[in-house]
């Protein structure tokens, strides 16, 4: 048969995947189509829909560079990134909860020594961050590398500016944890910011009129052999965002009130000349489920 009414070429379609050796991808690719007819079925896709569609993904890929990835970004704001977050973490039993990766991770970063100031190049209010890794009897990891990277204080991470390129990295640094899981660094509190809108995605944020606001956060990378990668943010409490995430990434266990000392306290050893602000948050990782 060579001509399909449009349920028979929908079951063609999945057919021809029939041989395919390795059996997920096979699974993966026939509900792939499965889902994406029924939505041309449902919505009655017109071929200037269609030809919009193609155009949208091929500007998407175009706006990819090595330092920043529409794509993560459209799946974040379309919701698909923290669903995949909730379907692989159903469990936690006690492990820090997760959160996106997000589209401004740029690789393993540089290793940098405890209570190095990583924003010292920058305005801002200063903030201490002091954290801890354990597995979830509260034993502590220690030589485990943190990525850490956030916003500065006009809401742009360094690879967003053009002194990246001759800079190198700003807010953004890997600590490996000491004898007792401990890791501690000094930065600048990092304020809400609004996802790139110079692109295919942003543009759809805007023309859908959703804002395009991320509530304050610092993002985590924790990786342990042995344990599950731990990928997440830690949230600055009060943000007026926190209830509307443009990519959905809140949870409140997330969510961290900091404490707010003033001029002349210690921290990590240092007298602080000025107020600041303490992140004090512990990472508890779970075993990894491979073997
Ligand atoms: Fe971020």
């Amino acid at each position: 048969m060579t001509q399909f009414n449009d349920s028979q070429l929908t079951a063609a379609v999945i057919d021809s995947f029939a041989e395919t050796p390795n059996p997920r991808a096979k699974f993966l690719l026939q509900e792939l189509v499965k889902s994406l007819h029924e939505y041309v079925r449902k919505t009655d896709l017109t071929f200037e829909e269609w030809g919009y569609a193609i155009d949208f993904l091929t500007r998407t890929g175009q706006k990819c560079t090595d330092i920043r990835q529409e794509f993560i970004l459209l799946s974040d704001v379309l919701g698909v990134s923290m669903l995949v977050d909730a379907v692989n973490h159903r469990e936690r039993d006690g492990a820090t909860e997760t959160t996106v990766l997000g589209p401004f991770y740029v690789g393993e970063h540089r290793k940098t020594a405890h209570g190095t100031d990583i924003s010292a190049d920058l305005q801002g209010e200063r903030m201490f961050v002091q954290s801890r890794v354990t597995d979830l009897h509260g034993k502590p990891l220690a030589g485990v590398p943190v990525d850490v990277w956030h916003a500065d204080d006009d809401g742009f991470y360094d690879s967003q500016k053009p002194s990246y390129a001759t800079e190198g990295p700003s807010s953004r640094a890997r600590f490996i944890t000491d004898d007792d899981g401990r890791f501690f660094f000094r930065t600048i509190l990092p304020c809400s910011y609004p996802i790139p809108t110079d692109g295919p995605v942003g543009e759809m944020i805007l023309q859908t009129r959703r804002h395009p606001m991320r509530p304050a956060h610092v993002h985590f990378l924790v990786n342990a052999p042995g344990y599950e990668p731990l990928i997440t943010h830690v949230f600055i409490d009060g943000d007026k965002y926190l209830d509307s995430d443009v990519v959905f990434g809140v949870k409140d266990s997330l969510v961290h009130k900091l404490e707010r000392r003033a001029a002349g306290g210690k921290a990590g050893g240092r007298i602080v000349d000025r107020p600041y602000a303490v992140m004090t948050y512990d990472f508890v990782l779970a075993p990894s489920s491979k073997d």
